[in-house]
């Protein structure tokens, strides 16, 4: 069916969320509401809000909190993003010039704010157990935090190791993941064992979604955003420690260092990316990443066979095994 597919499938559920989403960028201050009426003209995937109501439809009964959950998932998703670009230098996102690149790092920033704080207004709003799921969202602010520092850390370094790779993506991707099902399920009035079964599936679904993402970064093609920014921005990800597992300790030692004094020189960038193409370091990146994404179908079980469930299970391939 494909993520559109699966957004008609949602009908006016899926209308709703657009038209929250809409409504709740208005700024009184002309450049935040041109900027951010530019910015939904673009918006991405949306693939946290339709994963949201997935889960309210595949968990309980999909309300009208259920739709300002999965809103406030993709306004806090895209705050999150306007911030990354600060820290990551970026000047392509989804095909088009970054807030940062056209109107420079102090805008971004705020304009992560001001997408932030609407999110949890949203949240607020809801009618019942808004308390509950906005603990839920600030905890994994918390998390998207904690990542992106012990990232910046270990880019200095140049001593990530397997197991702080898996630290990182879990922070900064597979929490919002988790905190979206945990947030669509409370909403949706969910009985504790489908709460249960939904917030692993998140996480396993995030952690899935980022290490195709960062094998993407060594292979993709047209993915609105630039390849090989890993490597340039310090960063130690899962292909480049499949490839370190055929080197000896001395290459594997130089490579290293050479990641760890970014931003390095484009000619040594390309020297390790072919060697990451030669090692097929991204061929064992997918071997842990099939894992996950089977994992994430194996934590649905618990949940009644429904249409909405159908497309929880299909939504796990498409993270694991999209093209862009
Ligand atoms: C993208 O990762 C970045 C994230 C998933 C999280 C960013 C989080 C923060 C900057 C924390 C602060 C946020 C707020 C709102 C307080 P990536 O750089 O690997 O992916 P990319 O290639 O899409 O940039
Ligand atoms: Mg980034």
């Amino acid at each position: 069916m494909g993520i559109k597919g699966i957004q008609e499938f949602l009908g006016e559920d899926w209308s709703k969320v657009e038209a929250l989403l809409r409504g709740s960028l208005h700024s009184s201050v002309e450049l935040i509401d041109k900027t951010n009426a530019h910015l939904s003209s673009n918006g991405g995937k949306m693939l946290r809000p339709t994963l949201s109501l997935l889960v309210s439809k595949a968990c309980g009964t999909l309300n009208d909190d259920c739709i300002r959950v999965a809103a406030a998932s993709e306004l806090l998703h895209n705050a999150t993003l306007l911030h990354d670009d600060v820290l990551d230098d970026s000047s392509v996102r989804r095909g088009a010039p970054t807030v940062l690149s056209t109107l420079g790092a102090k805008s971004s920033v705020l304009i992560g704010d001001f997408w932030l704080a609407r999110a949890m207004d949203l949240v607020l709003r809801c009618e019942n157990h808004s308390r509950e799921i906005l603990t839920c969202f600030s905890d994994t602010v918390q998390d998207l935090v904690e990542g992106e520092m012990l990232q910046m850390t270990k880019a200095g370094n140049g001593d990530t190791t397997e197991d702080d790779y898996l630290r990182i993506i879990y922070l900064k991707t597979a929490s919002l993941f988790k905190s979206v099902c945990t947030g669509a399920a409370i909403a949706s009035e969910s009985g504790s064992d489908s709460a249960a079964a939904v917030k692993k599936y998140g996480r396993l679904l995030g952690m899935a979604f980022q290490i195709k993402d960062d094998i993407l970064d060594y292979e993709g093609e047209a993915l609105g955003k630039p390849t090989g920014t890993d490597l340039k921005e310090g960063k130690i990800t899962l292909p480049l420690l499949g490839a370190f597992k055929k080197m000896d300790g001395g290459q594997e030692g130089e490579i290293r260092r050479k990641v760890s004094a970014f931003p390095q020189q484009p000619e040594d960038c390309r020297v390790i990316a072919d060697m990451v193409k030669t090692l097929d370091g991204a061929g064992y990146a997918r071997i842990r990443l099939e894992e996950y994404v089977s994992q994430a179908k194996e934590a649905l079980s618990p949940l009644p066979d429904s249409p909405a469930k159908g497309c929880l299970l299909e939504l796990a391939d498409y993270c694991g095994y999209r093209k862009i």
